[in-house]
């Protein structure tokens, strides 16, 4: 049977509900999101959230954030970003989240595939890295079983997007993932956030996709960060037993409303 999934990914919310990203009103943008995830994919069986939750860092930011979420938490799986307290993240969501060496992580399992989530957070740098003893974790989880069709996620991409800022501040130990990746036929994709606009990149044997913002989005090739107009957006996919896969970005044109 299929099992649809959503992500979301960059939701960058801050405590004040005006409060703006690059001219954007993150909760107001987020709100939207989820209001169209409500009307139309509802019935999603999980709902992944990779990372920059809160742009500010601050615990009272993740207690919105989990009203927000509100009838989704039972599904909700989450992974940090740069622009996260891990700490606070596991006070407020610590129902939904695994601690293995002090990371963020989650291993999941649905419709015959296996869902992981790694904590790529390197503390005060915006750059990511996963660290030995987490892909040390990693090669467990894969191992245990090889042939169960599998979806990695993390925030930050493996793979070069094209982007040279973006590239500068990738997974600073990508290569050691992709190695194990490379050996691990069964990830028939690695799926991440951090760049805020959609990409999807092949090389040797990884399917790398990227996911739109929720929030502000960057506009792709250029030499610093230029704020697009394009709305903002999320992910799904339907996952079918077999390991064969549909995915498509949703994107959510924004209306201007009075915030509460
Ligand atoms: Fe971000």
């Amino acid at each position: 049977m299929t099992a649809r999934i959503v992500q979301i990914t960059d939701l960058h919310l801050l405590a004040d509900p005006l409060g703006e990203l690059k001219g954007v009103c993150t909760r107001t943008n987020l709100q939207a999101v989820l209001d169209v995830l409500r009307r139309d994919f509802g019935s999603a069986e999980r709902l992944i959230v990779t990372g920059d939750l809160a742009h500010d860092e601050l615990r009272e930011t993740y207690e919105v954030l989990r009203e927000l979420l509100g009838d989704w938490l039972p599904k909700l799986r989450l992974i940090p970003g740069n622009h996260e307290n891990r700490g606070f993240m596991r006070q407020v969501f610590g129902d939904r989240v695994t601690v293995v060496d002090d990371r963020n992580v989650f291993a999941d399992a649905i419709g015959g595939w296996r869902l992981i989530g790694l904590d790529s957070q390197l503390p005060g740098e915006v750059r990511g890295q996963l660290g030995e003893s987490q892909r040390d974790w990693l090669a467990r989880e894969l191992a245990a079983e090889p042939l169960r069709p599998t979806a990695v996620f993390l925030h930050h991409p493996p793979l070069k997007v094209g982007t040279g800022w973006l590239d500068e501040i990738g997974l600073e130990d990508a290569e050691r993932l992709l190695e194990l990746l490379r050996r691990s036929p069964q990830v028939k994709f690695v799926c991440c956030g951090h760049i805020h606009h959609e990409m999807t990149v092949a090389q040797a044997n990884v399917l790398l996709l990227t996911t739109p913002s929720t929030s502000v989005q960057f506009l792709p090739e250029t030499e610093m960060l230029v704020p697009d107009s394009v709305p903002p957006g999320f992910r799904i996919f339907d996952l079918e037993p077999d390991g064969s896969f549909r995915t498509r970005v949703v994107r959510v044109p924004i209306v201007t409303r009075v915030l509460p």
